[in-house]
């Protein structure tokens, strides 16, 4: 059997890892792996492919950015060739980037099977790229592997038959449980003291200025108490950059993109997390780390039932006090603060695996 996979962005790379090292353990299985270029630079691609191990890819579509039409279309453009050359029996997609829906798009159109890796997550925010990306994906698969019941539920809604949601848990969380004792000497000295660890991308937060220095001066403000930590995404940089604030400001350190072993060590050490990244909810949550998510809906609501996510929303006061609370609950320390989500133990992507050859079977 062929299988094709399909990444492009950041966290494609270590959804599609597990996958791939799943399927090259059991017999009759060729893959092929296509990386569209929708994240390019070395920081951002190069590093999650040496550190995850994950073969170099048979095709790279070097599509690069762009508007959202402007990317998807030449993902599709570049990628349709490919996928009707290989003829691969099934495609894989994953989670919620251009190059998911763009690709799912391609081969719904060729008669391709596709399967949808982090299918069913809804944050019912249509202002989001990735819920439509993720509502288009999904009407498009053929088979659909869900993180949570959640995923099973809002699929089911959405008129999808039972007979394709395969619920297998969360892959993302089988390649921190692989690559975690990887990180036990990779913090970096000056990250010993209590720190508080940023992200920021999403178009929301970071594409409105006055919004985004608001925010930057409550991570400052909460600099005082910790120190901050704030590896900085290619488009947050270039906000800053039209802010004027390029350095960071005294224990508020702007830092470039990490790799992902070195930014998994920082998550496990951070007295909070404070982001607008939907993976890192559920990599927290994992590890027990308080999150403060910024945005005012999630896709993954799991984090919040069962983990340790708060949604702050668009409210400093809010992201103030939630963080004081937790550097004054950290003193008493913060064990026995999450309850395992059901099936994110490290093995979705054998799940995956045997769903995939139990069908070729019959
Ligand atoms: C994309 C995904 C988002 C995901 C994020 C993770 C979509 C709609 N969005 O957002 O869901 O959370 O990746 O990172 O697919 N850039 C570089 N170098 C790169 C890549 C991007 O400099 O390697 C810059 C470009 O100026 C580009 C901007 O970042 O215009 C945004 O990149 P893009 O791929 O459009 O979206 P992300 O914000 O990265």
């Amino acid at each position: 059997m062929h299988i094709l996979h399909v990444v492009g962005a950041r966290p494609n790379f270590m959804k599609a890892a597990p996958v791939l090292r799943a399927l090259s353990k059991r017999d009759g299985i060729l893959q092929t792996l296509v990386h569209t270029g929708q994240h390019y630079d070395a920081a951002m691609s190069d590093v999650f492919f040496q550190q995850l191990e994950l073969p170099s890819p048979d095709f790279n579509l070097g599509v690069g950015s762009g508007t959202h039409a402007e990317q998807t279309a030449r993902i599709m453009l570049a990628f349709e060739p490919v996928a009707r050359d290989q003829a691969p029996e099934l495609v894989l997609v994953y989670g919620d980037v251009n190059s998911t829906v763009a690709a799912a798009l391609v081969c719904s159109k060729l008669g391709i099977q596709v399967g949808h890796v982090e299918a069913g997550l809804r944050s019912r925010d249509r202002s989001m790229p990735e819920e439509i990306n993720r509502l288009l994906t999904d009407q498009l698969s053929d088979l659909l592997f869900t993180p949570s019941t959640d995923g099973d539920e809002n699929l089911l809604q959405e008129g999808i038959a039972l007979g394709k949601i395969h619920r297998v848990g969360n892959v993302m969380i089988d390649t921190l449980v692989r690559l975690l004792p990887r990180t036990d000497n990779l913090l970096p000295g000056a990250a010993h003291a209590p720190y508080a660890l940023v992200t920021l991308h999403r178009p929301s937060n970071v594409d409105d200025l006055a919004w985004l220095r608001e925010l930057l001066q409550t991570l400052s403000d909460l600099s005082r108490d910790l120190e901050v930590i704030f590896p900085v995404h290619p488009r947050t940089r270039q906000r800053l950059n039209e802010l004027g604030l390029t350095g960071g400001k005294d224990r508020l350190k702007f830092q470039e993109p990490l790799p992902y072993l070195e930014f998994l060590a920082l998550q496990r050490c951070a007295s909070m997390v404070i982001t607008d990244s939907g993976g890192i909810q559920e990599e927290t949550t994992f590890l027990g780390v308080p999150c403060l998510t910024v945005r005012e809906n999630t896709e993954r609501p799991v984090t919040i039932s069962e983990g340790t996510n708060q949604l702050v929303g668009r409210d400093l006061r809010r992201l103030k006090e939630a963080a004081e609370k937790i550097l004054q609950r950290g003193r008493q320390g913060r064990e026995g603060s999450t309850r395992r989500v059901p099936l994110w133990d490290g093995n979705a992507s054998e799940r995956i695996a045997d769903v995939i050859l139990r069908r070729q079977e019959t």
